[in-house]
């Protein structure tokens, strides 16, 4: 770790030198605190960044697999989502107003998630914010459920974990939360289907909401059945089911919800949705739609909590049309998942022949490995992080062009994404196992 250490830091000078600049003006030198989170001294400053890959202010070449933590699975900067975006600003940025733009971006949603009515934020926690927001309104019920070790943005109501005695409290690093989150919110483990009965059954929860399968603890896919048992109890029990897509697209155009035939009432979607241009969208059931517009007040809609002066603006509607209609399409996909195919096969096959007891999964476009056995649940699979050995591999893999999402061993791979781009990924994380090991 510190042979890494000391290459990262001689090896970056100029990005040294702004990141010292930036500690006398930035909190701890960075534009957003999670930005600290990275593997080196400091992060890499960069200069441009262009599909699946960036460079740096020192002139290094990064292979780029953590894509803006998903808002960039677009790729940096695709043409279609610039030129669209460019031409917007020139006509009006933000208006109070709609634009044709909405109409083809809800149409184009529609056939994609079967939902009818969509609504537009800024991002996916204010979409999620949004649409539990909505889910109490209409079922008149004040609790929320969501899975342990979930993650849905800074939504408070979904800061919680269960202890190892099964109680439920703030999640370990929940920055003044304004209330117990057991107060406003149950939480199950993720397939467990006894739990979530015996939570809903109380009939006092409005709804769940899910990442149908989970993604930021690793990746934990849902076991046969689950989701069909999830739809019928929220059902007969009155509980809305908010299907949060953010991450989950990468399982194709429509998410998992399309690729896997699930009956949301709410989906969200945000992050790639308009390239990395802020915006998201949440869509609703025909019958959840009636409900909403029954309770709806003209006089007061504008400060009810739900909405917000630059959601649904016109920049972000061109860039959203565009990434949906010429970026993030069937064919994009069709290239994108077959390459997140080789990563994992590349990291099995490393696995396997350094002989650690770790594992690699994917969803769709997206691939993750763990240090230790596929999980069933958020518990599982946070007991198989190790903050150190990520470190290092993240960090090791940085020094030889690799950048992975800082959070967790997350890849993604981009309609851009190489062969080779894999291919040297896969070799950088044997040699980085092997010396583990050999350690
Ligand atoms: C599943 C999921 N939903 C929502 C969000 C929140 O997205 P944002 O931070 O863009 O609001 C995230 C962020 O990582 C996410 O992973």
């Amino acid at each position: 770790m510190q042979r890494e250490q000391k290459r990262f830091i001689d090896e970056r000078p100029k990005s040294k030198a702004l990141f010292e600049r930036a500690r006398k003006s930035l909190l701890a030198g960075v534009p957003m605190n999670w930005m600290v989170k990275w593997a080196g001294a400091f992060p890499p400053f960069v200069r441009e960044a262009q599909g699946a890959h960036f460079f740096d202010v020192d002139g290094h070449r990064y292979i780029d697999f953590c894509l803006g933590d998903t808002g960039a699975m677009t790729g940096h900067s695709p043409f279609a989502v610039v030129k669209a975006a460019e031409e917007q600003m020139r006509r009006g940025i933000t208006l109070m107003l709609p634009g044709e733009d909405s109409i083809v971006v809800a149409e184009e949603l529609q056939k994609r998630f079967q939902l009818p009515y969509w609504q537009f934020a800024l991002s996916a926690t204010d979409a999620n914010r949004f649409s539990i927001r909505l889910a109490r309104q209409v079922t008149g019920r004040p609790k929320v459920l969501v899975f342990n070790w979930c993650y849905h943005g800074t939504v408070d109501e979904t800061f919680i974990t269960l202890g190892s005695d099964g109680t439920a409290g703030p999640r370990p690093g929940n920055v003044g939360p304004p209330i117990n989150p057991a107060i406003t919110t149950k939480v199950v483990e993720f397939n467990d289907v006894d739990a979530l009965e015996a939570a809903l059954h109380t009939g006092d929860v409005a709804c769940v909401v899910a990442e149908p399968a989970m993604t930021n603890v690793g990746i934990v896919h849902p076991q046969p059945g689950f989701h069909k048992v999830l739809r019928e109890l929220t059902r007969q029990h009155g509980t809305l089911l908010i299907i949060d897509e953010t991450h989950t697209i990468c399982a194709g155009p429509g998410g998992y919800t399309q690729s896997e035939n699930l009956e949301p009432d709410v989906v969200v979607f945000g992050k790639a949705i308009g390239a990395g241009i802020p915006g998201a969208a949440y869509g609703l059931s025909q019958e959840l739609a009636e409900k909403i517009a029954a309770k709806q007040e003209l006089e007061n809609c504008d400060v009810g909590g739900i909405g917000g002066t630059l959601a649904g603006n016109a920049l972000s509607l061109a860039a959203m049309r565009a990434t949906l209609t010429k970026v993030l399409t069937k064919e994009a996909f069709d290239r994108m998942i077959p390459m997140a195919e080789r990563w994992t096969t590349g990291v099995a096959r490393a696995i396997a022949d350094v002989g650690v007891p770790w594992h690699v999964t994917r969803l769709g476009c997206r691939a993750e490995y763990l240090f230790g056995p596929e999980p069933k649940n958020g518990s599982e699979a946070h007991a198989a992080m190790d903050f150190e050995l990520e470190r290092f591999l993240h960090l090791y893999a940085m020094n030889r062009g690799i950048l992975l999402t800082p959070f967790h061993n997350m890849a993604l791979m981009s309609p851009q994404t190489e062969r080779e781009d894999v291919d040297r990924h896969t070799s950088v994380f044997r040699e980085a196992a092997n010396e583990v090991c050999a350690s």
